[in-house]
């Protein structure tokens, strides 16, 4: 996911992970596709991390934890972040768009002011395009 998104143009592009094995293998593939000095992947924890600055997040986490992620994000995220989630949906928000199938599948949410909502202009199988924040008037 994290190469995926420095494909995407997304900068910088962070994984976090606890199991150090997968963190190395993720630095491993970094490696062999040239990435290796332009992604970068942490063995930390998910809930000690500051998502504040974050517009685009790709979560890929069992279900049991996915209600307590849903607080996590929309306590941190700025409007306008949108969060992808692999596998398993969020359990309470609406998504904008659902892509893939079976295990494939990937269901993407906004973050609003008012928590996240079915946005009309999205088809349920849009492509799903990185979210870049707003310039800042001034
Ligand atoms: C469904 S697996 C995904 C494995 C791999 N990261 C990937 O994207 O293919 C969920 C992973 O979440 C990791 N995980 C669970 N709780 C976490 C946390 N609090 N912080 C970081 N990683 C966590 C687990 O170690 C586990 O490998």
């Amino acid at each position: 996911m994290v190469l995926a998104a420095h494909r995407c143009g997304l900068r910088p592009a962070v994984g976090y992970e606890l199991n150090p094995w997968l963190v190395r293998l993720a630095r491993l593939y970094a490696w062999r596709a040239g990435c290796a000095s332009s992604v970068c992947y942490h063995r930390e924890d998910l809930w000690k991390v500051s998502l504040r600055d974050c517009y685009n997040v790709s979560v890929f986490l069992a279900p049991s934890v996915l209600p307590l992620l849903e607080d996590k994000l929309q306590a941190e995220l700025p409007e306008g972040a949108r969060v992808v989630s692999g596998r398993f949906p969020l359990p309470t928000w609406q998504p904008v768009a659902v892509v893939g199938e079976g295990l494939d599948r990937v269901w993407a949410y906004d973050i609003h002011s008012g928590g996240p909502t079915v946005q009309a202009s999205l088809a349920p199988s849009s492509v799903l395009v990185p979210r870049v924040p707003e310039p800042q008037a001034g």
